[in-house]
């Protein structure tokens, strides 16, 4: 069985993007792959060190994560700062990994430029945590967007890199996973690019009915075709393409009819699609709630995770101590 692997910052609640991107997709995964799941608290702290937040966030993002239909018992589901082989291997890792490299990746650069003010080194060496958070449980799938590609780049660079230097096989390299006929493109409703957490542009699992609408009714469009089959335009196509992912079949090509015939009212499409969202994710917010609430549950859940994970990654951590020689005694 293949190990597949994903790891989420905590750093805001999750959107639909989040949700029929990739987690929708996770609870299928977890029948049919060994699959771990984690929350990347230590990579939030590049940006988001106030330990009132994190501890709030932590929460939020596992909550969400076990709402989705992520399940403790399929699947490994647990907080990256609760397993220390994760820290011991990105401290390693960190002597093969080479500054220039680093200061190359596309990520790092934004984030200069978008927090001056705080160039820490943990922005630098992002990268090599992330292929620490892969390599630890020796993964061959991660399941990321175009923005991770060269982060899993460098992990795979690491993993070469490592195996070559001590000369034995330690790591595999790991792929991009992809969903293939499963990927729903979740566009935002800026009629700009896809939805996302910086962006502003999203809908939330925790949104309630009102706050859906109050979006939805905001969203970017045009003041409508005024010829028939005429080509739309970003946020008109956008809205389509969220109608597609929530709503059915015949709600959507009824609308379709409509923009090609010149008769489509945006407020009515509009009202459908903020409907059919949250028949989606209003029992998804309800069950987030409660679980939310239930503090010794999600304690159970965080230290059985912290368990399996961290016995996957003792094993690694031996082979990677044998390998570098420093454990002689
Ligand atoms: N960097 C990822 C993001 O911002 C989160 C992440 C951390 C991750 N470690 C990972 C994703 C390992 C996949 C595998 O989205």
């Amino acid at each position: 069985m293949k190990t597949v692997l994903s790891g989420i910052r905590s750093t805001g609640h999750l959107h639909l993007g989040n949700y029929f991107g990739a987690l929708k997709n996770f609870t299928q995964l977890q029948h049919k792959a060994n699959c771990f799941f984690f929350i990347a608290d230590l990579h939030s702290l590049t940006t988001h060190p106030k330990p009132e937040d994190n501890r709030k966030n932590i929460k939020i993002i596992l909550s969400e994560y076990l709402a989705s239909g992520l399940d403790p018992e399929q699947s490994v589901l647990y907080v990256q700062s609760s397993v220390p082989e994760i820290s011991e291997l990105y401290a390693l890792l960190n002597m093969m990994a080479y500054k220039g490299e680093l200061e190359r990746t596309a990520s790092f650069k934004d984030k200069v430029r978008k927090q001056p003010e705080n160039v820490n080194a943990g922005l630098l060496t992002y990268p090599v945590l992330m292929s620490a958070d892969i390599l630890i449980h020796r993964a061959q799938w991660v399941p990321v967007g175009k923005d991770q590609e060269q982060h899993l780049e460098i992990a795979r660079v690491l993993a070469r890199r490592f195996n070559k230097m001590y000369g034995t096989p330690v790591f595999p390299e790991p792929q991009a996973y992809n969903f293939g006929e499963d990927l729903v493109k979740i566009p935002g409703l800026d009629g700009t690019g896809k939805m996302g957490k910086s962006e502003g542009n999203g809908i939330y699992l925790i949104d309630d009915e009102k706050t859906i609408r109050k979006k939805v009714m905001r969203a970017v469009t045009d003041s409508g075709p005024t010829e028939p089959n005429s080509p739309m335009s970003p946020g008109t196509a956008n809205l389509f393409d969220l109608l597609s992912v929530v709503s059915e079949p015949d709600v959507v090509s009824f609308f379709k009819e409509q923009y090609d015939n010149c008769t489509i009212r945006y407020g009515d499409l509009k009202k459908q699609l903020a409907e059919d969202i949250a028949r989606h994710t209003l029992p998804i917010k309800a069950r987030i709630e409660e679980i939310y609430n239930n503090e010794s549950y999600l304690k159970q859940v965080v230290e059985q995770g912290a368990e399996k994970a961290r016995q996957s990654a003792r094993a690694t951590m031996k082979l990677v101590r044998d390998a570098m020689g420093i454990n002689v005694f």
